[in-house]
């Protein structure tokens, strides 16, 4: 009876659905066989045509005091003490289990393998290995919850706590907080992806060439990796925080009246010591310091970052101008959906890889169905993509922002027909 608990996929999930269906089972049995009898009773016995009668003295009797006191004693004993098994099984982390430290924060969850490979939002594990996430708080209490695995921890700021599990099965889980923490608490997820041994192995021993990357480059990726991108906008809106559009030279009035031009040192300053210098109109309290989480080089990639975004090459109401090189009438309709992906400026808020930028990655896009902000359902097709393109704000998905511009009258049917075969590529 109600069985609602998501799919099984951890060592430990039969065993804790097991006690779980089992004390909601006793209890749908007791609140009937209690209640449901006090109900017949209340109205079999009520007060019949106006007439007393007078209630039977029923003296005790020991052999129902013996039952129903020795029976649920039993039954809690039992309960309590797969619950102690159980829950020490949880909690019980054999040595050579994989960690990965979790870091918490507003609102952003951070991964850092054994290698010393960072991953932001997302977290690859291999299937059939113990895993130990080791978790800690940047700022407030923060709860870590994957409900397929059946684990959920607080992250308490000061001190370390930890969820452990094997995953035995390959896919993609949700990972969500659980513990109110603030305006965007409720867009505090994560996917969680388990893939075979060598998968991961292979994912996990990947290591970009980060030489090949300019600064700017280098502070794009940075401005998603650390989650810079759940506040900060490139397009000028405000989100939580100021856009970094045309950020550096912008006149900035902090909350204490004082002005002066955004410069590197006011921006190192704002990564590293963030509410030394709330921008008026802004709320305190809000961005994590990222004092010892970057070093100077990082911090000079973001500022280069940030300086590019001088307005120049806006996200949103410019297109960048096609390359006249290359033609793409020529072109198969995968490439020339990939063409525009790149040169429409696509890849600035959606990714390939499954992580959230702005708006919903491309990967494994085709078919896929959600929700719209308005709480319709809706389901990826041709209709859907062209729509979503044409007229992007008619159909913005839920826990996105209405960020992204209409390509009406820019891109033509063939370029549409082109991106929806490349994202059917995209599984
Ligand atoms: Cu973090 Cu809710």
């Amino acid at each position: 009876m109600f069985r609602y608990l998501p799919e099984q996929a951890s060592e430990i999930a039969p065993k804790i659905d097991w006690i779980n269906n089992l004390i909601t089972d006793l209890s749908v049995f007791f609140t009937v066989a209690i209640v449901g009898v006090m109900i017949f009773f209340a109205i079999y016995y009520r007060k019949k045509d106006g007439v007393d009668h007078e209630t039977p003295q029923i003296k005790g009797s020991h052999t129902l005091e013996w039952i129903w006191t020795v029976l649920p004693t039993l039954v809690c004993i039992y309960i309590a003490y797969y619950g102690v098994i159980y829950y020490q099984e949880l909690r019980y982390v054999p040595d050579d289990a994989m960690v990965v430290n979790v870091v918490g924060q507003k609102w952003n969850w951070s991964f850092k393998y054994e290698n010393g490979k960072e991953t932001s939002n997302v977290v690859y594990v291999p299937v059939n290995r113990r895993v130990k996430f080791l978790m800690e708080s940047k700022d407030v209490l923060h709860s870590f919850f994957i409900p397929a695995m059946r684990v959920k921890r607080d992250l308490v700021p000061g001190m370390y706590t930890y969820v452990s599990f094997t995953p035995v099965m390959t896919g993609e889980y949700h990972v969500f907080c659980t513990e109110y923490c603030g305006q965007d608490h409720y867009d505090m997820t994560a996917k969680l992806k388990v893939v075979s041994q060598a998968e991961y192995d292979e994912w996990v021993n990947y290591k970009e060439d980060l030489s090949a990357f300019t600064p700017v480059e280098l502070g794009k990726k940075l401005y998603t990796g650390k989650g810079c991108n759940a506040c900060h906008s490139l397009n000028g809106k405000k989100i939580i925080g100021p856009s970094f559009l045309k950020a550096y030279g912008r006149e900035v009035e902090l909350e204490s009246g004082e002005k002066f031009k955004s410069d590197e040192n006011y921006i190192k300053n704002s990564i590293l010591a963030p509410n030394s210098q709330i921008v008026k109109g802004y709320p305190k309290n809000q961005m994590p310091a990222f004092e010892g989480q970057l070093d100077d080089t990082q911090i000079g990639n973001i500022i280069a970052f940030i300086k590019s975004l001088d307005g120049s090459q806006a996200i949103e109401e410019e297109v960048l101008p096609e390359k006249s090189d290359v033609d793409v009438t020529k072109l198969t309709p995968v490439e020339r959906g990939k063409y525009i992906y790149q040169n429409k400026l696509c890849v600035t808020c959606h990714s390939l890889d499954g992580s959230k930028v702005i708006g919903p990655s491309f990967k494994g896009i085709y078919g896929r169905e959600g929700e719209l902000q308005d709480g319709t359902k809706y389901v990826v097709d041709d209709e859907y993509i062209k729509s979503s393109i044409l007229k992007p704000m008619s159909q913005v998905v839920k826990g996105y922002p209405a960020a992204m511009p209409p390509y009406e009258g820019q891109l033509n049917d063939d370029d549409i027909a082109g991106v929806i075969e490349y994202m059917k590529t995209l599984k």
